[in-house]
């Protein structure tokens, strides 16, 4: 990196999945960049980067972002929170969990971001119909085309929370 670009970097404060942390970064860094290369937060992840498919998706202050395409300095003194927040392997998440049980992953590229997008309209709208799920989900892109289980999964898992 050159001095000129290293002379525009700054260090920035995050809140992520419940702690704080430092990054010093150009201000207009995506804050995927600095999720996954700074805190080794590899849940989001890189697809399109331009804001159009949703496998970045974090969930910032209750409501689903595309990480891509937010500069890191916007996330400053927001709560941010990405897949590694909601769940893990051996305690996964109620959504985490019905997407399982629907088996709606196949190659699992655009999980992250449609599970963290379920998971905000789920703590919006407990009970969602399913023409809102369909809206809320219409701009992440299943690239392997599992959109039904996808759907299913959304379902049960606000079954399973009311
Ligand atoms: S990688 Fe962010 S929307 Fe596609
Ligand atoms: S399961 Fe492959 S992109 Fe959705």
């Amino acid at each position: 990196m050159s001095e000129q670009a290293l002379a525009l970097e700054k260090t920035m404060t995050l809140k992520v999945n419940g702690q704080t942390a430092e990054v010093t970064a150009m201000a207009d860094t995506p804050l995927l960049l600095v999720l996954r290369n700074d805190l080794h937060l590899n849940g989001p992840k890189y697809g399109c980067g331009l804001g159009e498919c949703g496998a970045c998706t974090v969930i910032i202050d209750g409501l689903a972002a595309r990480s891509c395409v937010f500069p890191v300095s916007g996330a400053q003194g927001r709560e941010i929170t990405t897949l590694e927040g909601i769940g893990s392997r051996e305690c996964p998440h109620p959504v985490q969990q019905a997407f399982i049980d629907e088996q709606a992953a196949q190659c699992g590229y655009c999980m992250n971001g449609m599970i963290m997008t379920a998971k905000a309209l789920l703590d919006r709208i407990p009970n969602p119909s399913e023409a809102q799920i369909r809206n809320e989900l219409s701009a992440n892109l299943c690239r392997c085309g599992t959109h039904i289980e996808i759907l299913r999964a959304v379902l049960r898992a606000a079954r399973q929370k009311s």
